[in-house]
Order: structure tokens, then C-alpha cells, then sequence
């Protein structure tokens, strides 16, 4: 199984940026976890602050990995691109979200991905990965 997880804007800045929002742990080590806990699976890792750079990714792995994991972070709140990029390919994405989106400012209480996803999780720190990975073993 081919899943890929696909992190968007300032996610590089995981561990640094609001660490009272999104832990103190820097993607890269928490990758790490990952990849030991689902040693099964072949797990893949981008992650840019460019929108299309996202789409054109979304293009490269959308027809033949079995599950896209995207956090598309503040993008998620404004990109029509995004949101036609995962409507247009074959393979499942779920959206995930490190804080409770639903619980914070209003803007970004609406998601241009969701419609299209498979399934949303949101809240649940840095497990919203996790949860998201094994939603595609199932
Ligand atoms: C986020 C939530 C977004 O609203 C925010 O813009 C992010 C991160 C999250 O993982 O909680 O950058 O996607």
C-alpha cells in the first residue's frame, strides 16, 4: 500500500510555530514515528508553501497511490485549485487538520477539500495522522 502525506503551507515550521496550537514536535521526527509504526505501508512525505506546487503533486500521485493524507493547512480554507485537484484525481485523500479548525476563527470553519475528500479529521494534534493513515487500512 502507497500512502503520501501531503503538508501545506508552514507546516515546515511545525515544532517552532504556535507550539500551544501545534506541539512542539518538528514533522520531520514525527515522520519517523510514522514511518517505524506503519512499516507495512510505503509512506511518502511532501511538503511546500507554493499552492501549485501542491496541485502539481496531487497530479503526480492521484492515479496510483492507494491514499493522499493532506493537511493543506491555510489553503484549505482558500483554494479552489486545491479543491478541484482532489476532485479531479482517482485516489482517496483525507483531509486532516493538527487543531480543531471547528473551534477557532470563523474562516477556517470552511474547506474548499472537504466535499471532495473522503473524509475530514480534525483536533487530535499530531495523531489526526495517525487516524487519517489508518482509515485507508481499513
Ligand atoms: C491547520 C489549520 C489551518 O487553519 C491552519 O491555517 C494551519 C494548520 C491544522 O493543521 O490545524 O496552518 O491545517
Amino acid at each position: 500500500m502507497k500512502i503520501i502525506i501531503i503538508n501545506g503551507p508552514n507546516l515546515n515550521l511545525l515544532g517552532k510555530r504556535e507550539p500551544e496550537i501545534y506541539g512542539s514536535k518538528t514533522f520531520n521526527d514525527y515522520f519517523k514515528e510514522l514511518k517505524n509504526r506503519f512499516s507495512d505501508i510505503e509512506l511518502d512525505y511532501f511538503q511546500s508553501n507554493i499552492e501549485g506546487e501542491i496541485i502539481d503533486k496531487l497530479h503526480q500521485v492521484g492515479f496510483d497511490y492507494d491514499g493522499v493524507v493532506l493537511n493543506a493547512a491555510a489553503y484549505t480554507h482558500t483554494s479552489v485549485g486545491i479543491g478541484d485537484a482532489v476532485k479531479g484525481i482517482t485516489t482517496p485523500v483525507v483531509e486532516v487538520h493538527i487543531s480543531n479548525v471547528h473551534s477557532r476563527e470563523d474562516f477556517r470553519h470552511v474547506s474548499y477539500i472537504a466535499g471532495n475528500a473522503k473524509g475530514v479529521i480534525t483536533g487530535f494534534g499530531l495523531d489526526s495522522y495517525v487516524l487519517a493513515i489508518q482509515s485507508f487500512m481499513k
